[in-house]
């Protein structure tokens, strides 16, 4: 029996794919590359020690979903695939619901019909829109989403809840991602994004790398302890072995379960900039800018339900994901250099 990990090459997927083969699990991969590199798979090769058997396919390319499906045992999926970038989803948004929302129907049609219907699925704290309480914990209502991405994974919820209420075959378990940091304490893998960095700490690293002058701080004027925006970081590696919880928690078959994987712990980004600059003792130069559109001012989970029915806990403290990332990106300047 294997599992089927989708994007499994991009940097939370990576990272999955080592914590699965470290727990004996038998990894199949597809990913078709378009925010990634076969680099990463190479690398997860060197961690475990393991090899992966890699699909360079489409999830939209139901010819090539119905090859893998037939010649692989696949007992569950854990799906990642997908865009992701906020700001490309605001110019693209036919790409964005054509790759998420089509690319995931066919999986899911695919996967019925080979009588596969486990799934994991990477859903977001976006889906929260702006939060109605913190911490959040999962009955807060979702909210409306500021960008096509976000619908996307908000849709996509509400269409694999349908799906399992209409048959209760299906195992689903949504989890909602707060804001994921840190690389592999190899320094092997790590977050490898194309272009201006989108997301804080890889700005940061590489602003202290001296790929970038400074870091823009969107905004200081929030209704927070210093001004600055409040997210709930973790670490990739934790949020990894959560995925392996929730894989745990399907073979008992649960239904429709939805966990928020944070670490219950908000920071600013000046807390983020000092704690990295303590714990790498490089400088990281900074601005206040504008706010940037479409941003809240807080966002942290009550992460209590993964807890008490996952068993998971983020161990990583925020020194070890300044480190972490510092690591990748020290090791690393370019990369996977691809
Ligand atoms: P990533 O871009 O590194 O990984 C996604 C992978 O999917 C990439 O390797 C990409 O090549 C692949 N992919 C995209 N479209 C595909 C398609 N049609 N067919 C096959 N492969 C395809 O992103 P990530 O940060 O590892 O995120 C993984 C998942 O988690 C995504 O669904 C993302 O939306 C979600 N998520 C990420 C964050 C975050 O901050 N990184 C937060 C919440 C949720
Ligand atoms: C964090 C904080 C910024 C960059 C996004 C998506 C979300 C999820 C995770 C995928 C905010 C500030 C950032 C910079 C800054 N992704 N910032 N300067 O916005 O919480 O979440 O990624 O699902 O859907 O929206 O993460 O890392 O972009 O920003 O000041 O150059 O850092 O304003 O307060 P965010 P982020």
């Amino acid at each position: 029996m294997s599992i089927l990990v989708t994007g499994g090459a991009g940097y939370i997927g990576s990272h999955t794919v080592v914590e699965l083969q470290n727990e004996g699990y038998d990894v199949v991969v597809i990913d078709n590359l378009s925010n990634s590199c076969k680099k990463s798979l190479e690398r997860v090769e060197k961690i475990t020690g393991k090899p992966v058997k890699f699909y360079e396919d489409d999830i939209r390319d139901r010819e090539a979903l119905e090859n893998i499906f037939r010649n692989e045992d696949i007992d569950s999926c854990i799906h990642f695939a997908g865009l992701k970038a906020v700001a490309e989803s605001v110019r693209i948004p036919w790409e964005y619901y054509d790759n998420n929302i089509s690319g995931t129907l066919t999986l899911l049609d695919v996967m019925r019909s080979h009588s596969v219907k486990n799934i994991i699925f990477s859903s977001s704290a976006t889906v929260y829109g702006t939060p109605k309480f913190v911490p959040i914990t999962e009955d807060c209502p979702k909210g409306t989403c500021t960008n096509p991405y976000g619908w996307t994974k908000s849709m996509l919820e509400q269409i694999l809840t349908d799906i399992q209420f209409a048959d209760n075959e299906w195992n689903v378990v949504l989890l909602r991602y707060f804001n994921p940091i840190g690389a592999h304490k190899s320094g092997l893998i790590g977050e490898n994004p194309t272009g201006i960095p989108n997301n804080l700490m890889p700005y940061v690293t590489q602003v202290a790398i001296g790929k970038r002058d400074h870091l823009n701080v969107f905004g200081n004027d929030y209704d927070t302890h210093d001004g600055t925006g409040v997210r709930d970081y973790l670490h990739v590696v934790d949020l990894a072995k959560g995925h392996v919880m929730a894989l745990k928690k399907i073979k008992d078959k649960s239904g429709l379960s939805i966990y928020n994987l944070g670490t219950g712990i908000g920071y600013s980004v000046l807390d983020i900039v000092k704690n990295f600059e303590e714990a790498t003792g490089v400088k990281v130069p900074y601005k206040i800018t504008g706010r940037r559109p479409g941003d809240i001012a807080t966002c942290y989970a009550d992460p209590s339900k993964a807890a008490k029915e996952l068993g998971w806990r983020a161990e990583y403290g925020i020194k070890e994901m300044c480190e972490d990332s510092w690591r990748w990106q020290s090791m690393n300047p370019d990369g996977y250099g691809e």
